[in-house]
């Protein structure tokens, strides 16, 4: 049996709490190496680097303030040093970023490496939308399967249960990644399905923005319930319309229906997109002010989304993301983010 060593691409908020679960898990499973390594991006936290801390104080007091970490996990600034010889990667960072981090990593893994993501976004270029996990795999050209669910960072690392869901394709990477990432409290579903399983998760984020304005403009549950329903029939549309073999089983998995409702009570996203709206500041002075660091995907993916649509002459067909993205960059007044949103359904 090959001995798999893991290394964790990313270290925010997301990142942090993920590592308490891997750095547990390999020491239990006899499959894995038991020591992990983490690239954390270098910053200065109180004097110290944010490594050091890690790696002798074993909290990242940055990004999961309060969360012990295992000690087997070890902060590394450099991240082809992180990832030499690691046979599984787990990458676990804003969209925004992976471009840089896979032009880095070309040509340093080795043959048998596998890789999962576990990041919430699209990536637009001039052939229309890819995946991010499509991406990774044809930069590294590696297989990657993708992990999404209702996962709130912080009440998963307080060891609250809930569900996700992975996406594989190869049956071993699926059972392989169950062992990496299931506990009595975070219980992992699998599913042959990695596109779809992506897919919720990103256009989730943009239904998150239309739910923080809701809830911005005091218009109580009921209005939010209608954009969870409507933004879930959009997420649905867009998926079957513009990507293959997407089963319609996985919006009723932890990824799909799960995630758009804790995202719409619970995320950055819903929480910044309700400060644009009470105070009027622009989203990306939110951003700094309210999240610490931390990165919002919500409003990216609006515009990705919008260009793609547009593109296409196909905006009118998702009025709930065109109405978020007009918001959010076009100066639409907030009160018309329920104005003509009713869910058009595809001709046929
Ligand atoms: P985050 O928003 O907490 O952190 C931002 C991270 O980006 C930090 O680690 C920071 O060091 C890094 N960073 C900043 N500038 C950078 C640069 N120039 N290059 C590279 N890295 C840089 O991140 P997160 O919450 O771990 O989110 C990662 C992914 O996981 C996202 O796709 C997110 O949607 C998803 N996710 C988040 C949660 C959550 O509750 N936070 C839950 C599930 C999924
Ligand atoms: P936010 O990025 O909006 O906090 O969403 C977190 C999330 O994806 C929960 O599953």
């Amino acid at each position: 049996m090959t001995t798999e060593k893991v290394c964790i691409i990313g270290s925010g908020n997301w990142g942090s709490a993920i590592a308490k679960i891997i750095g547990r898990n390999v020491s239990k499973h006899a499959e894995f190496s038991t020591e992990v390594n983490m690239w954390v991006y270098e910053e200065q936290v109180n004097g110290r680097r944010l490594t050091e801390i890690i790696n002798t104080d074993h909290i990242n007091v940055k990004y999961l303030p309060g969360i012990k970490l295992p000690e087997n996990v070890i902060a590394v600034p450099d991240v082809k040093a992180a990832a030499a010889n690691a046979t599984t990667l787990v990458f676990v960072l804003p969209h925004q970023f992976i471009g840089s981090i896979c032009k880095q990593l070309k040509g340093t893994l080795p043959p048998n490496c596998k890789a999962i993501s576990l990041i919430k976004g699209v990536s637009v270029n001039a052939d229309g939308i890819s995946m991010i996990s499509d991406l990774i795999s044809s930069e590294l050209d590696i297989e990657v399967s993708t992990l999404s669910g209702a996962n709130i960072s912080s009440e998963v690392a307080e060891e609250n249960f809930c569900e996700t869901t992975i996406g594989y394709r190869i049956p071993e990477h699926g059972h392989l990644f169950k062992k990496l990432f299931h506990t009595e409290y975070f219980h992992v579903n699998i599913v042959p399905d990695v596109h779809g399983v992506e897919m919720c998760g990103a256009l989730k984020n943009v239904v998150a923005i239309a739910a923080g304005i809701v809830d911005g403009l005091k218009l109580g549950n009921n209005s939010k319930a209608a954009i969870i329903r409507i933004g879930l029939m959009e997420m649905k549309k867009f998926s079957e319309s513009f990507l293959e073999g997407v089963a319609v089983e996985t919006f009723f998995e932890s990824c799909g229906v799960a995630d758009l409702t804790t995202t719409c009570y619970g995320g950055r996203n819903r929480k910044v997109a309700e400060a644009f709206v009470t105070t009027g500041k622009p989203f990306d002075v939110l951003e700094k002010e309210m999240l610490n660091g931390q990165k919002l995907q919500g409003t990216i993916t609006a515009k990705e989304v919008n260009e793609f649509l547009s593109a296409r002459g196909l905006a009118d067909d998702f009025p709930l993301f065109t109405r978020v993205y007009q918001v959010c960059y076009e100066n639409l007044p907030a009160k018309y983010i329920t104005h003509d949103i009713e869910f058009v359904k595809t001709p046929g």
